[in-house]
C-alpha cells in the first residue's frame, strides 16, 4: 500500500478500510506452508466476508474451501465463487430456515453441534430430497493447552461433550437424510505459541482415532480446526509455525495410516491468519481535547467501525501511525476514541502518538480479521466506513456495507 492514508481517505473517504490482496496471498502461501501439502484449508468468512477477499483465498494455488456460519456469509462464499457443494457450514445455532437456504443453494456438508442439530439438519436435507454430510463437532474433555481463546474442555454451546459421545452413537448414526462422515474440533483461537497450537492438534487427531476405534464413528473427514494467530491493530507479524507440519504428519501416521493418500481428508480452518495482515483501517482525528489532565483524540472510526471485539477485551493495545509524521517530534499519550456518545467507544488508552492535530489521518495496522462486521456496526446510525481492496497496486473493489429498513411483507405499515 505505497499510496498515504491521506491520499486514499481523500479519494475514499474516511474511515477507510484497504485490503491488500498480495498480502493475502502471501498469508496464505505462508500458512500452506506450515501444513501438509494434502491439508484441505478452510476460510472461515467470520473473520472478513468481504467476497473479493474470499474470492481471493478461493482461486489460484493452495486455494482454501470456505467455511460459514450465517446465511450472510454463505450469500458471500456464493457471490465470490464458492462452489455450494464445497462449502462447509457450521455453527450452534442454525435454524430451519437458514438450512433451508443453505441446503437450497446446495451445500451439503455440515458441522453440527449436538444430536437435535444433526436432527433439524436431517428434517431440512428430508425436504430437498438428499442427504447431507455431517462432522460432529467434538468439545473434547481435557484441554491441551492453557493459553488462548478456548473452546474446548469446559462445558460449551460449542460440540459434543466427548464423554457422553458413546452413549449417542445409536441415535447420531441413525438420523434420517444424514450421514456422519467424521469430526470436527475447533479447540482454540488465536495461539502464537506453536507448543500449544500442537498439542492440541495432537489430541484431536488421537480423539477422533479412539472415536473411530472405540465407538465405531466414520471418520473419512477430519476437521481439526485451526487457531493460527495473527497480530491484531498492532504492528507485528505473524507465527511461522517451523515445526507444525513435521508434528501433524507423524500425528497422523501414527493414527490415521493411509491419510497421506486420501483414505481420510484432513482440513484445517483459519480466519484471521489469513486476512488480519492484509488489511489496515484510516481513520481521521476530528477533534481533540483535554480533561482533567487526560488527552482525547477523537477519531471518526470508533467501536461502530472497529472493535466490536474491544467489548471482550481483545483490541487493547492498539497502535497507529500517522504518514509523515516527524519521527523526532515529541510524543505524547492519549486516549484514542470514536465518535459514539458512549464512554465504551475507547479503541485504545495511553496510546503512543506523535502530537497530532485536527485532520491528521492516523493508520492501524492488522486491521484485516474481525473489523467492519465484528464491530458495533450500525450503533448511532453512522454510515459504515468504506472498503478498498487492493491487488498489485491498484484498486480493484471500493464498496461501503449499507443498513436498509425494509417493509416486511406482511406488515406493510409505514412507509420508511
Ligand atoms: C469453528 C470456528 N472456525 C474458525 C474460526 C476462525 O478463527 P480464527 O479467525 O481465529 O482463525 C472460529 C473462530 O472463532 C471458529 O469458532
Amino acid at each position: 500500500m505505497s499510496r498515504t492514508s491521506a491520499e486514499l481517505t481523500e479519494r475514499f473517504g474516511s474511515p477507510l478500510y484497504v485490503y491488500d490482496l498480495d498480502r493475502l496471498r502471501e498469508a496464505r502461501e505462508q500458512l500452506r506452508a506450515a501444513l501438509p501439502p494434502q491439508f484441505t484449508l478452510f476460510y472461515s468468512l467470520k473473520a472478513n466476508p468481504h467476497p473479493e477477499l474470499a474470492r481471493a483465498l478461493g482461486e489460484g494455488e493452495g486455494a482454501c474451501r470456505a467455511e460459514v456460519s450465517s446465511a450472510g456469509e454463505l450469500g458471500a462464499a456464493l457471490q465470490a465463487g464458492f462452489p455450494a457443494a464445497e462449502i462447509l457450514y457450521t455453527g450452534p445455532g442454525k435454524t430451519t430456515e437458514e438450512l433451508h437456504t443453505a441446503l437450497g443453494h446446495g451445500v451439503r456438508q455440515f458441522s453440527v453441534e449436538s444430536l437435535t442439530d444433526l436432527r433439524r439438519v436431517g428434517r431440512a436435507a428430508e425436504t430437498y430430497g438428499v442427504v447431507a454430510d455431517c462432522l460432529l463437532r467434538v468439545n473434547n474433555e481435557t484441554a491441551a493447552a492453557s493459553t488462548s481463546i478456548r473452546m474446548t474442555g469446559t462445558s460449551s454451546q460449542f460440540g459434543i461433550d466427548g464423554e457422553t459421545l458413546a452413549g449417542l452413537v445409536p441415535d447420531l448414526l441413525s438420523v434420517p437424510h444424514t450421514r456422519v462422515v467424521g469430526a470436527h474440533f475447533f479447540p482454540l483461537s488465536n495461539s502464537r505459541d506453536e507448543q500449544s497450537l500442537i498439542a492440541e492438534f495432537q489430541q484431536s487427531i488421537a480423539t477422533a482415532a479412539r472415536l473411530r476405534d472405540e465407538l465405531g464413528l466414520p471418520m473419512r473427514f477430519l476437521d481439526i480446526g485451526g487457531g493460527f494467530a495473527a497480530p491484531y491493530a498492532t504492528p507485528g507479524s505473524r507465527p511461522g509455525y517451523e515445526k507444525l507440519r513435521h508434528e501433524l504428519e507423524s500425528a497422523l501416521d501414527l493414527h490415521f495410516p493411509g491419510w497421506r493418500d486420501g483414505g481420510v481428508e484432513i482440513a484445517c480452518e483459519s480466519g484471521r491468519y489469513l486476512v488480519g495482515g492484509c488489511g489496515e483501517l484510516h481513520t481521521t482525528v476530528t477533534n481533540i481535547k483535554e480533561s482533567r489532565g487526560r488527552k482525547f483524540v477523537i477519531l471518526d472510526a470508533g467501536i461502530n467501525t472497529f472493535g466490536g471485539m474491544a467489548g471482550l477485551g481483545r483490541l487493547l493495545p492498539l497502535s497507529v501511525h500517522v504518514d509523515g509524521a516527524d519521527p523526532d517530534a515529541e510524543r505524547e499519550t492519549a486516549s484514542l476514541v470514536g465518535p459514539l456518545c458512549t464512554p465504551g467507544d475507547v479503541l485504545g488508552r495511553n496510546v503512543d502518538v506523535p502530537g497530532l492535530t485536527e485532520g491528521d489521518v492516523l493508520t492501524v495496522p492488522n486491521a484485516g480479521a474481525y473489523g467492519v462486521t465484528a464491530s458495533l456496526l450500525h450503533f448511532l446510525s453512522r454510515p459504515a466506513p468504506a472498503e478498498v481492496v487492493v491487488s498489485g497496486g491498484e484498486v480493484v473493489a471500493a464498496s461501503r456495507l449499507q443498513f436498509v429498513r425494509t417493509s416486511l411483507p406482511d406488515h406493510p405499515g409505514r412507509p420508511e
